[in-house]
């Protein structure tokens, strides 16, 4: 018998790829989404991908009936909650749906697992938790500064809440920096509904001619070429760091109920550094301009990778490169299925 993996939001960027590498190291992913940020075709890619459809509940997680009943059908191992909504400046203007979504959804996942003596769960965190850092690279105790936007105060509040309920849960807290990329074979990657704002899907729109030229937020930063530095990572990387954290609950191995871990490649890039990549690699032309800075950016921040290395036995295998290869080949493939539908 499979040991079977709740994944909410699972039809997300991140949720996607993380389902099938839960499926390829042998667990079964039973996938719960409420498609508010993501699209069925994602569960049509996992499909293809994995040979089977998984099991699909389309229900929002703040919805504990609904959330019961999945735990009714199947006898859950461990749960990785992605579900989650992430874009900083919507969590501004909307602070409370933030909170609703991001904690409430939280809770009622908390709730339902402790109602079923599930005690194993992996939580999405973000380097967004260190704020501005007064030193990079950062490590996990790096301490966190005041959150910057609603959706930042969610995942500190997150990370909190999970910390206070060790008694009786186990928490593999993964904080991600900038992920990037899409499975290679093109049949899974980023939706970005509406005008991205983050900047690789901004700039393989661009690349594909669907903007007219992408915009870098700001050129006279205290960096070396003057734009803002990030630890972009390839989402396959971070979707089999979830399975390391999933098999470690599973196994018993953690030494600490709340374990938190940075999941990045432990090295800076800059903006017109990844831009250079992407065309290098992908020869091809993006068009671009310097902007004005963008505000609640930090100039820069990458991870100390040591804990993970040592600990979770999880180190980064895609380069710059391979994520730039890897987002033009999805953008490539979204493009196709624009222009057939
Ligand atoms: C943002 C969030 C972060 C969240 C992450 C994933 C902020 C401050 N942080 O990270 O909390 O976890 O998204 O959703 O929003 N850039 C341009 N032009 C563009 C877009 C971006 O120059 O059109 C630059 C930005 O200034 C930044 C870098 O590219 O230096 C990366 O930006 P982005 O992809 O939006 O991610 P973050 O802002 O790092």
């Amino acid at each position: 018998m499979k040991n079977k993996v709740l994944v909410t939001g699972g039809l997300g960027f991140i949720g996607s790829h993380t389902a099938v590498c839960l499926y390829e190291a042998g667990f079964e992913p039973i996938i719960v989404d409420n498609l508010s940020n993501s699209k069925i075709s994602a569960l049509h890619g996992i499909q293809e991908l994995i040979g089977y459809k998984p099991s699909f509940y389309q229900n929002d997680i703040s919805n504990i009936p609904a959330l019961t009943k999945i735990f009714e059908e199947h006898k859950i191992d461990a749960v990785i909650h992605f579900a989650a909504y992430k874009a900083v400046g919507e969590s501004v203007e909307f602070p409370l749906k933030y909170y609703q979504n991001n904690i409430g959804g939280l809770l009622a996942v908390l709730e339902t697992m402790k109602a079923f003596n599930v005690n194993s769960v992996v939580f999405s965190s973000s380097c967004t938790v260190y704020g501005e850092p007064d030193q990079v690279p950062v490590m996990e105790v790096t301490p966190m500064k005041e959150a910057e936007s609603p959706y930042g105060a969610t995942k500190q509040m997150g990370e909190r809440i999970l910390n206070d309920n060790t008694n009786w849960c186990n928490t593999q807290c993964l904080r991600y920096f900038n992920p990037v990329g899409a499975h290679p074979s093109g049949k899974i990657g980023e939706l970005p509904l509406g005008i991205p704002n983050n900047l690789i899907p901004y700039l393989t729109q661009t690349a594909a001619g669907i903007r007219k030229e992408l915009t870098v937020f700001g050129d006279k930063y205290n960096t070396p070429d003057g734009t803002c530095i990030r630890d972009y990572i390839h989402v396959m990387d971070l979707a089999e760091a979830h399975v390391k954290a999933v098999e470690r609950l599973i196994e018993n191995k953690q030494e600490e109920a709340f374990e938190v871990f940075n999941i990045g490649t432990g090295t800076g890039s800059s903006v017109l550094e990844v831009i250079k990549t992407f065309e290098d690699v992908n020869q091809i032309n993006v068009p671009y301009k310097i902007g004005p800075r963008r505000s609640g950016d930090v100039v820069q921040v990458w991870a100390e990778t040591t804990k993970v290395e040592q600990v979770l036995g999880w180190k980064a295998q895609r380069d710059l490169s391979t994520m730039m290869k890897d987002a033009w080949n999805w953008q490539l493939e979204l493009s196709k299925k624009t222009f057939n539908n």
